[in-house]
């Protein structure tokens, strides 16, 4: 469907169709543009589908009350038509996403502090602002589902309201029934909530106000991919009209590989990014939050149909940062007592880098007015650390004598089988390397290549034999889970585990090893945008 595109788009779209000749594909899409402008505006279709229910006198009852992130809204609607079957089409419901996260959205620095949980970073540990409250409302789903929104007090007790009458079970579960759940959620939950996460913000009325900059233009980017490593490459993004973009990717991964991809793009709220693209063969979805004055972009993509592997993200547009510029060093840990061919990308790059003492830069060659390779040699007595060489976040190498220690990140990881229609959710570990400072601290320096294993984690495990059943380990440190049981080659006992990750590392002819510990469970039912 048309529904949402801008009008230009849809003049050009005929217009250039006309200027190929076909006439018959122009009057299609100028109809189609037409039947797109006949239907409702967002303000007339919010009434449409939820004045019946919701519509008081001229008010909104429920809607206008509160504000939440895009993927709140969605969810929100989509409830509307589980729990009171609301029709909403596809069209429908992107349309009035986009309509209440602008005008009823968060400004930037309310969803700061909970990105993690709009980016779906895989094992990231749940924030809440005090125990009582991470047990009151962060023990179904995150915490951060709650602190995602804005509202009064009346409307934080009519969300309570609606958990008791749709959830009864709040009440018996655990760290339901040791208390009057119910009484403490109204009269001291809900009022900490709206101290909270006030539906009135000076932060919200600040952002209303600002001009809010289209992210149109060519962005320098870089990132890493754990699995696959480091990248840096270039956004091309394109205004389409009515906050829609077309995006262009390439990306150079340190690995050696070179991926092209397009997709398109929505901006909610004035720096809500949400796109969907085909990065090489796979098709991802990335969640990037546009800052500095629209001159910053960071966040994090993944896969559309696995949204535990993904990848960080950082760019920054290149005609509005300074020349010089740094994005990424590849590779950016150097060894004390070697050379190293270092690629250093950014935005109009000069050739002077200045990397401290005990380090000499032997040889520069320019790739392209982005693009320097440095030869660089690193004296054996160079003080261990980091050092910024240059302009830009991403302008920083590490030195180091040798890895003293490796450590599995996550720790602790969480994979889930897969079974009939639910796919698994897998683990993807890295091992990231640390050496001891001058002054005895460690210093994390980052990841680092590693040869992988899995073993029971303990007794229990291994009476079951958890390694046999859980699933594998692939080279690149990615855990696959095996399909869901009763499994009766293990006395139909589900395939589930709990097992040791080790993580081995060859530093010259030493070798560094690091352990962390997965458990996979059973399969995960629902899969909702914030968890
Ligand atoms: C058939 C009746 C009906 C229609 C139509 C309807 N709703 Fe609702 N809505 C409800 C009821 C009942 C509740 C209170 C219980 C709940 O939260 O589900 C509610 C609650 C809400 C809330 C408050 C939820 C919260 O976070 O506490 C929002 C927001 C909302 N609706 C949005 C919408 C939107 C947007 C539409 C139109 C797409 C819509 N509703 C259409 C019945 C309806
Ligand atoms: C017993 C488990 C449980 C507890 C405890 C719980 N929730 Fe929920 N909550 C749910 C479930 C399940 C949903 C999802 C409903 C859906 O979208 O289908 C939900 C949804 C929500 C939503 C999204 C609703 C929307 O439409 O925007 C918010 C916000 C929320 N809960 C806040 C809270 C707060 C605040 C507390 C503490 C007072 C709390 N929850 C405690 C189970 C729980």
């Amino acid at each position: 469907m048309i529904v949402g595109v801008h009008r230009s788009a849809c003049a050009v779209g005929a217009k250039g169709f006309r200027a190929l000749g076909r006439t018959v594909l122009a009057g299609i899409l100028a109809t189609l543009c037409a039947a797109a402008w006949a239907g409702p505006s967002p303000d007339k279709l919010l009434i449409e589908k939820c004045g019946a229910c919701h519509q008081e006198g001229k008010a909104l009852q429920r809607i206008t009350t509160m504000r939440k992130s895009p993927e709140g809204w969605d969810m929100t609607i989509v409830r509307m038509g589980i729990w009171h079957k609301v029709e909403v089409s596809k069209s429908e419901r992107k349309t009035l996403v986009k309509y209440l996260a602008d005008r009823q959205g968060l400004a930037p620095e309310e969803s700061a502090p909970y990105r993690f949980l709009l980016e779906r970073r895989p094992n990231a540990q749940d924030v809440a602002p005090s125990e009582d409250l991470a047990q009151m409302c962060g023990r179904c789903h995150s915490f951060g589902r709650v602190a995602l929104q804005r509202r009064d007090v009346a409307e934080w007790r009519k969300l309570v309201h609606t958990h008791v009458g749709q959830f009864p079970s709040v009440e018996y579960s655990n760290m339901g029934r040791d208390r009057n759940w119910f009484d403490l959620a109204l009269g001291d939950v809900a009022p900490k909530l709206a101290k909270l996460y006030p539906q009135r913000t000076a932060a919200w009325s600040k952002w209303q106000q600002a001009r809010h900059v289209a992210p149109s233009g060519t962005w320098r980017v870089a990132g890493s991919r754990p699995g696959w490593g480091g990248y840096s490459g270039y956004m091309v993004v394109r205004a389409l009209g009515a906050d829609r973009y077309d995006v262009k990717y390439d990306l150079q991964y340190d690995a050696g590989n070179h991926v092209v991809g397009q997709g398109d793009a929505i901006v909610y709220t004035g720096y809500e990014w949400r796109g969907s693209a085909k990065l090489g063969n796979q098709e991802v979805r990335s969640v990037f939050a546009l800052g500095g004055d629209g001159k910053r972009m960071s966040g994090r993509w993944f896969l559309r149909d696995a949204d535990e592997i993904g990848a960080s993200f950082e760019a920054v547009r290149s005609d509005a940062v300074p020349a010089d510029t740094v994005v990424a060093v590849s590779p950016a840990l150097l060894k004390a007592g070697t050379t190293t061919v270092v690629r250093v990308s950014g935005v109009k790059l000069g050739t002077q880098f200045d990397f401290g003492p005990d380090v000499a830069v032997q040889k520069v060659e320019r790739v392209s007015p982005d693009e320097v390779q440095l030869s660089v040699a690193v004296a054996a007595g160079a003080a261990p650390g980091w050092r910024q060489i240059g302009r830009g976040a991403g302008a920083q190498v590490a030195l180091y004598r040798q890895i003293d220690a490796i450590r599995v990140e996550p720790e602790f990881a969480h994979a889930r089988l897969g079974g009939g229609t639910t796919a698994p959710v897998s683990a993807q570990f890295e091992a990231i390397a640390f050496c001891n400072g001058a002054d005895g601290k460690e210093i994390r320096l980052g990841p680092v290549h590693a040869t992988w294993g899995v073993d029971n984690f303990d007794a229990r495990a291994k009476a079951d034999d958890d390694v046999k059943f859980a699933g594998a380990m692939e080279p690149h440190g990615q855990f696959l889970p095996a399909f869901a049981g009763p499994n009766p080659a293990r006395n139909n006992l589900n395939n589930v585990g709990d097992l040791a990750v080790q993580a081995t590392v060859a530093d010259g002819d030493r070798t560094v090893a690091g352990s962390g510990r997965l458990v996979v469970s059973v399969q995960r039912w629902n899969t909702p945008p914030l968890r």
